[in-house]
Parts: structure tokens; C-alpha cells; sequence
């Protein structure tokens, strides 16, 4: 069975069950400054899972690209990816643990032929009440069902808040406010290979010896965390589940290596032909061959979505992962990188090809570069030590790897001392960059909470009262937006006049005195420009397309107040807003005037 027919039995499979089948988001989502990457099928559906209707129902069901940074240092074992599809199904405030379970279980025996004597699941075993908190009781019903459903007590396994829960931020207490998840049950396929007492005394689900592999995770979101810490029940229980297409396949195959399966060949193949060696021989190198196959696939899909490499935001993740996967070509022994770099893209990517090549020419340059200065130093005082190489790397981006790799061409080696010292900067150096890029991903999570969600709505009515004030030339060049303050970039040719500024504060203010509605509604993006909705251009949209409006209902027929096509989140009334400043301008030149805006 190939990917393209497991997922195909998925989506039919619930569309069976009465699912409606819906486009997934793309990758790369401009519209929602929280985050840089889809990172679940869920992402793009929380207004939903938080109580509003969706207007394709209460039974979803698609497959998700999706892009997950925190697993870039994981790649390299058979298992782990940074770009993956997530096949999904929820059921909003629908169904629940009961149809779950039968129909998770269902999709594997009877669509994919699994034996269930194959399968092992885990379940939540229970929170204890905390300071404000209620307790999160023991998943004892998902534990009855998986019985009653025929899996035995000794293949159902409890686990805590680090397994067997689910939030985009992980367990309860690193959930930001605003964010929703709950308990989850996992499903997992035995290989039946021995265990490696290397990871632990005994074998479970959860055991690292690569015995099992995680194939899909029904999580019911049914809490939010809340601003003084509490979960809070949801109004409605939601089902969200989850499996990763190629691992599903991996073990519809038999393999525990997902990189054997046909999502990866192309690219397995054309690594193998550029440097002459071969996959799957359990050598250090079929770690190369699938950082370079997962981080290839993973650029080019967020490439192909108009993202080039640079050293900002989602332009610098696809860098570090074209870098990183020309660094393993040459671990292969391939000795014309770009070259070699170009035939592979080509061949699979080819509408990205030229980006693709000419990142990887800068990279080649910044390599030769420090294989220069390596090589000088070590001729002049005959030792690299541990600080010098970490030097080189943080200066150039020159691997330590390679390093070595130098050092022993030249019949030296470096002493563990050395590498000691390099990996003590490393880290320290890793722990800050960690600690920036976690910030950034959690900064943009916490962000989501309110009070980004409301400075996004006034951003709306700003950009509505510009146009009214300055006139219809006026529209979006970009937008960004912390829990402080929104900036907004629009095309006019100079700064607005004092008086200017208080005209639109005014009409601004306006309208969030009037408590309006925020309302959306789904429909094609024809459909929304043909009714006037703003819509940001440049900006990637899927098929269909949330347009929110904001009017006043006393002031008749006619235009709203504000249109725009845009995927939220939003406030649901302008009153919720408080009182919008405008804090200061700025030209940007070529007719670009940036203002930023808080709200009191
Ligand atoms: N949202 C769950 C996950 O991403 C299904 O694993």
C-alpha cells in the first residue's frame, strides 16, 4: 500500500463515518503572527474547538502538512521529521472517547489490516489537584473502552502529564492562557524487535529501544487554561486526532524505518546517486542520508510555499536546513555540493531549485572558508584546540564534525579535553539560542492569548479608518503584534498630521465604544474580493477563506465598517478593546508609513 492510498482510506474512511472532508492550512501561515509553522492539524481549527460553529459541521477530516522546529536536533534516527502529514479527524462538541477509540481502532485493523495483537495504546493516568486547580482524573473510561474493543490489560498503559497529554505547549503547567488541550490516548505498533536494555530494565510503548512507534494520538480537548492558571472545562468536548503519515506507513510496511518508505525514495535514490554509497546498512552514515532527505523535503515544502532562505523568522529555519543537509552531503563524500545540490533539486523540486542552489553555494563559501583557516592554524602552531573550533563555528557556521574530519586527514586527532571545551561553549552557546528561539515560539503562543487577539481585531479597524481618513490608496504592507503593541505598515506617501492621527484614533475609538459585532464567514476568495473584503497581497490563501467583518447594524445598508479576508483570531465585540493609541510613525521610504498602536 502505498502513502497516497493509506491517506486516501483515511479521508474516505471518516467522510464514511460522516466527516467532511476540509482543505488543510498551508505551512506558512501569513494572517497569523503567533507562529512561524502549521504545527498540527489542529492549529488552524481552535476558534472551532473553542465553540464556534464550524460551516462545514461537527465532523472534520483532513491531512495536514506540518513542520515541528523543536524536532530539528532529533532527525537522524528512523523515526523523527521535521515536515510531516498529519492525518486528522475531530469531532467538535460531537462525538467522544467512546466512537473514538472504535473508529481509531477500526481505521487500523480493518482499512490497513493491522493485527490487533499489534497494537498497544497508552492512556492518561491523572492529574492531582494542584494550587487552583481541580484534579484531572484517571482516563478510565478510554482504559474500558480499549478493553471492551478487544486490546488486553497488559498492552494498556498509563502514563502522566509528560505522555499522555496534549496542548501545542505541552502539560498543564506550560500551557500559556488561552490555550486549550487535554488528555490524550496513544496507539502504538509493536515490531516485535528485542529490547534494548540500554533504554530501561523493561519494554513499554513509551520505551526508546525502537520496538514501538507511535502511529496516532486521540486527544480530547476539553480544558482551557485560564489567566489565573485554572483549567477550565470547555463548553464543548472535542475529539482531535492525529497520526503521522509516514510513520502509519512505515508500519503498514513492516519497517521501522520511515525512510524506506516511498514518501522518502525519490530523494534516498538521488542522495545515494550523488554520492555513490547506499542507504540502510546501519552505518553512522544513514544518519547523513536521512537528515539530508528529511531536510530537503522539508525545505522545499516551505519554499514552495514563497519562503527563501535568509536570516529571519522561517527564511532562517529553511537555511539552517539546507546548510545542515549539504554539511551531511559532504559527510557522504560528495566534493561539489552546489552541484551535486542542483541535480538532486532539480530532479524533485524544481520550482525552488534556484534558491535551493544558491544558499547552498553561500554555504560552500563559508565552508571553504574555514577549512582555509583551519588548516593555516594548524600548519602555523600544529593544534586546533576546543575554543578555536568553536569559534570557527559560531563566526562562519564551520561544523565541529568537520573540523574532526580535517584533524584526521592531517593524522591529528583532537583530544577529548578539546572536545570537552568546544561542547561546554556549544552548549552554553545552545542553551542562550534555545532559550531565544523558545521565547519566540512560546512568546508567540502566549501572544495568542488575548492580548494579541485583540490588538489583531483593532488592526483591523485601523487599517478600515486609515483608508476613511487618508483615502483608498491606503492598504496593508505588513503587520506584526506582541502582547504590548501591533505595528502596521501601510502604503502612504507621508506620515500623518497630527490632525490625521486624531481623526483616526477617533474613528477607531468610535466604533469600539459601539460594542460591534466581529463576524466572520467562510467562502472562496472570489467570493471575497468580489464583496469588497481587503485581502493582503502577497499573502498565501488556502481554498476557502474566513472574510471578518465589523458594522455597525444602525447605519443601514451600505458598506461595513471594516472587510477583510483573514484567518483570525479575533475578539467577538469591538467593546472588549479599551482604548487605541496611536504610539508613534515612522517612513519607511518608497511610500511606506509603519505606526505602531497599543490599546488601555
Ligand atoms: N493534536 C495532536 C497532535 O498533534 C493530535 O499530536
Amino acid at each position: 500500500m502505498t502513502s497516497d492510498e493509506i491517506r486516501e482510506k483515511y479521508l474516505k474512511f471518516f467522510e464514511g463515518k460522516g466527516h467532511a472532508r476540509i482543505t488543510p492550512a498551508p505551512l506558512v501561515l501569513e494572517s497569523d503572527p503567533t507562529t512561524l509553522f502549521t504545527s498540527a492539524g489542529m492549529q488552524p481549527l481552535v476558534p472551532y474547538l473553542k465553540g464556534e460553529p464550524h460551516p462545514k459541521g461537527r465532523r472534520l477530516v483532513d491531512s495536514q502538512p506540518s513542520f515541528r522546529t523543536v524536532d530539528i536536533d532529533e532527525v537522524g534516527d528512523n523515526r523523527h521529521l521535521t515536515y510531516f502529514e498529519m492525518l486528522g479527524n475531530w469531532g467538535l462538541g460531537d462525538y467522544f472517547k467512546k466512537e473514538q477509540l472504535e473508529w481509531c481502532l477500526e481505521f487500523f485493523t480493518k482499512e490497513l489490516g493491522f493485527s490487533k495483537d499489534k497494537l498497544w495504546v497508552s492512556v492518561f493516568e491523572g492529574l492531582p489537584a494542584q494550587a487552583g486547580t481541580k484534579e484531572v482524573p484517571k482516563d478510565t473510561e478510554s482504559a474500558e473502552r480499549w478493553k471492551q474493543l478487544g486490546i488486553p490489560l497488559e498492552r494498556i498503559h498509563f502514563y502522566g502529564v509528560d505522555k499522555n497529554w496534549w496542548s501545542r505547549s505541552g502539560p498543564p503547567d506550560k500551557m500559556p492562557p488561552g490555550e486549550i488541550g487535554g488528555p490524550d490516548s496513544e496507539i502504538f505498533f509493536d515490531f516485535g524487535t528485542p529490547h534494548d536494555p540500554k533504554y530501561g530494565e523493561k519494554c513499554h510503548p513509551n520505551c526508546e529501544c525502537g520496538r514501538f512507534i507511535e502511529i496516532g494520538n486521540s486527544v480530547f480537548i476539553q480544558y482551557e487554561k485560564k489567566e489565573d492558571g485554572n483549567l477550565v472545562e470547555l463548553p464543548q468536548k472535542n475529539v482531535d486526532y492525529g497520526g503521522g503519515l509516514e510513520r502509519i506507513t512505515a508500519a503498514v510496511s513492516g519497517t521501522p524505518d520511515i525512510f524506506l518508505s516511498d514518501l522518502f525514495e525519490s530523494t534516498i535514490r538521488k542522495v545515494e546517486e550523488e554520492s555513490k554509497g547506499s542507504y540502510g546498512n546501519n552505518s553512522e552514515k544513514d544518519r547523513s542520508f536521512r537528515i539530508i532527505a528529511d531536510h530537503l523535503r522539508a525545505s522545499s515544502a516551505v519554499m514552495s510555499e514563497g519562503i527563501e532562505p535568509s536570516n529571519k523568522l522561517q527564511g532562517y529555519v529553511v537555511r539552517r536546513l539546507i546548510r545542515r543537509a549539504v554539511f551531511h552531503l559532504s559527510l557522504l563524500g560528495v566534493k561539489d555540493l552546489s552541484a551535486s545540490i542542483s541535480r538532486i533539486s532539480k530532479a524533485l523540486w524544481p520550482k525552488i531549485s534556484g534558491a535551493m542552489v544558491q544558499e547552498s553555494e553561500r554555504f560552500e563559501k563559508a565552508l571553504s572558508k574555514g577549512t582555509a583557516i583551519l588548516t593555516r592554524r594548524l600548519e602555523t602552531s600544529g593544534v586546533i584546540d576546543g575554543k578555536f573550533a568553536f569559534d570557527l563555528y559560531q563566526s562562519g557556521g564551520f561544523p565541529l564534525e568537520l573540523s574532526l574530519e580535517i584533524l584526521k586527514e592531517k593524522g591529528k586527532e583532537f583530544s577529548e579535553k578539546e572536545i570537552r571545551t568546544f561542547e561546554k561553549e556549544f552548549e552554553s552557546h545552545r542553551q542562550k539560542s534555545r532559550t531565544a528561539s523558545v521565547g519566540m515560539f512560546k512568546g508567540g503562543l502566549a501572544d495568542s492569548s488575548k492580548e494579541v487577539t485583540k490588538l489583531h481585531t483593532v488592526t483591523h479597524l485601523l487599517h478600515a479608518a486609515l483608508r476613511k481618513v487618508l483615502g483608498e490608496h491606503v492598504s496593508q504592507k505588513g503587520s506584526n503584534i506582541t502582547a504590548e503593541r501591533l505595528r502596521f505598515d501601510f502604503s502612504h506617501s507621508q506620515k500623518l498630521t497630527e490632525e490625521e492621527t486624531k481623526k483616526v484614533e477617533d474613528l477607531v475609538n468610535e466604533q469600539i465604544k459601539k460594542d460591534l459585532k466581529v463576524e466572520f464567514e467562510e467562502k472562496t476568495l472570489d467570493e471575497a474580493v468580489k464583496e469588497g473584503a481587503l485581502h493582503f497581497f502577497g499573502e498565501r490563501y488556502g481554498d476557502r477563506v474566513k472574510v471578518y467583518t465589523i458594522k455597525d447594524p444602525s447605519a443601514g445598508p451600505g458598506p461595513p465598517f471594516s472587510r477583510e479576508v483573514c484567518g483570525g483570531p479575533h475578539v467577538s465585540h469591538t467593546g472588549e478593546l479599551g482604548r487605541v493609541r496611536i504610539l508613534k510613525q515612522e517612513k519607511l521610504g518608497s511610500g511606506v508609513v509603519r505606526i505602531y498602536a497599543s490599546t488601555s
